[in-house]
């Protein structure tokens, strides 16, 4: 008869085992998802000093709240999409994504828009006003 050590051991492993594959898979089920990654979270003062840096800026202009594109994609439901570019290549509007967008907007083009983006954000708003931008269009992802 196996002693009681040998089954606790045998326990062990198997419960070992199974939180490895459960692992395993989640990374799996991450990786094949074409859905957001990553929850967003959002700092909300920080979003709302984003909102009146975006009318006072002029982004406003270009860019609509509400889901439907001026010159320039609308920021509703930006936020942790993916982002089809000119280049072809398809990345994920994260938080770096969203800052390179507005200081460096040459850099990654979306598809179907032109490199309208004034090109001197990044000498004429501070780093935190950045920030606060990328705040504000997170607080608009859903
Ligand atoms: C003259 C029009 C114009 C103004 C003003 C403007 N943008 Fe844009 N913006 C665009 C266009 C056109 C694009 C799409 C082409 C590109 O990716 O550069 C864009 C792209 C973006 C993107 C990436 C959007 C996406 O769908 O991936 C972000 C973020 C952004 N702008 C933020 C801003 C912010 C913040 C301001 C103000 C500080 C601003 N824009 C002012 C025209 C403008």
């Amino acid at each position: 008869m196996r002693s009681w050590a040998e089954g606790a051991l045998a326990l062990v492993v198997l419960v070992g085992l199974g939180a490895a594959l459960l692992l395993f898979s989640g990374e799996t089920l991450g990786e094949g998802s074409t859905a957001t990654t990553a929850p967003i979270t959002v700092d909300p003062d920080a979003a709302v000093r984003g909102e009146i840096i975006a009318n006072r800026t002029g982004c406003l202009a270009c860019h609509t709240i509400n889901g439907t594109p001026g010159s320039g994609p609308t920021w509703r439901g930006l936020a942790g999409s993916s982002r089809p570019l000119q280049s072809g290549e398809v990345v994920t509007a994260d938080d770096v994504y969203l800052t390179n967008s507005i200081v460096a907007p040459g850099s990654e083009v979306v598809a179907g828009f032109d490199n309208l983006m004034p090109p001197n954000y990044g000498e004429t708003l501070t780093e935190q006003e950045v920030g606060d931008l990328v705040e504000y269009i997170k607080s608009l992802a859903s």
